[in-house]
């Protein structure tokens, strides 16, 4: 009887303990969810006026608009698809690879879009809106559920990128990491695997053309560097973390701007 007692007090003292410690938690995370779901409410009207026609109903990229083709200048046709969101695979993180991105990472991808494919800039958006669209499309992928983003990787250029020396070792790493197999050797996306990379969605992918312009997560020194740093993931595009130290990675952004010159 006593140890029933005990046992009793215990859990009381220990109901006491939770109220002190977490003394609304039961009624906030009830506010919490309901805010939750309303968020997800006005992201699903939003996403479906704004994203639906091309990401498709359910986030598979199946939408009406569907696949798209563009000629290049050289003759050859991209074929871009939208973006299938249910796999939470994403090119234009700020993260390492194999990692969802963070909230900032999407929320740009929305105001900027993608340069060069076919996925629009959304300025003009109100930041509520495009909060909760963020929120929405986080609800394709069980993803979301069970990971957390990683930290984002930091790009501190150095004063020295795009001296002449810089733009040197660039050209020589560029030759040694063997970028030329898919990127071509000057660049113009015609290197002898170009032809046969496919997306982690089995579809056929080209490897960027330097002499196309601008480049996807834009152009600024930083951008690049954090390309080559955290890889595009999905696309066949590898990460340098591992394989190229911090410097030859900004010697390749001084480079970067040698491959673009027509
Ligand atoms: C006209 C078609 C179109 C519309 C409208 C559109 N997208 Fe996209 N979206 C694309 C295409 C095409 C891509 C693939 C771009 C690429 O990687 O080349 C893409 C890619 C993306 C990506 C993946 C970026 C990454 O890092 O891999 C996200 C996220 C995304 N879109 C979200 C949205 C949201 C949210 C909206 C609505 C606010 C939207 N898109 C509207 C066509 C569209
Ligand atoms: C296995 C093939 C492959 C290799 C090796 C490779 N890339 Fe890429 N790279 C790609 C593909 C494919 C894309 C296009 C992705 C897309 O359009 O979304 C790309 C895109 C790029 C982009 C454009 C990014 C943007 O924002 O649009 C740059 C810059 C780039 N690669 C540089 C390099 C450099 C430098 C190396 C060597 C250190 C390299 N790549 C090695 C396949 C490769």
């Amino acid at each position: 009887m006593r140890m029933l007692k005990n046992k009793y007090s215990d859990f009381f003292l220990l109901l006491l303990l939770c109220f002190f410690l977490f003394p609304t938690s039961g009624v906030l995370s009830q506010d919490d969810e309901a805010e939750y779901e309303a968020l997800i409410e006005s992201g699903k009207k939003y996403y479906q006026v704004k994203c639906l026609l091309c990401h498709g109903e359910k986030g598979d990229g199946n939408g009406p608009v569907g696949i798209i083709r563009r000629a290049e200048k050289n003759g050859r046709v991209l074929e871009i698809a939208p973006r299938d969101l249910t796999m939470a695979v994403f090119r234009f993180r700020t993260t390492p690879t194999g990692c969802l991105p963070d909230d900032k990472d999407i929320l740009d991808i929305i105001s900027n879009g993608v340069p060069r494919s076919f996925m629009p800039s959304h300025k003009e958006i109100p930041q509520e809106e495009s909060e909760a669209i963020k929120e929405y499309i986080k609800t394709f992928s069980f993803r979301w559920e069970e990971e957390d983003p990683c930290d984002p990787i930091v790009a501190n250029k150095p004063e020295w990128v795009n001296s002449a020396r810089s733009i040197d070792k660039g050209r020589k790493i560029y030759k040694k990491m063997k970028c030329g197999e898919c990127h071509g050797y000057t660049g113009k996306g015609d290197g002898p695997k170009s032809n046969e990379l496919k997306d982690d969605w089995g579809k056929q992918i080209l490897p960027f053309n330097f002499a196309t312009g601008d480049l996807k997560r834009g152009s600024s020194a930083e951008n690049v560097y954090i390309t080559f740093t955290t890889g595009l993931d999905g696309t066949g595009m590898p990460s340098y973390e591992d394989s190229l130290n911090e410097e030859d990675r900004w010697h390749l952004v001084s480079y970067t701007p040698k491959l673009m010159e027509k």
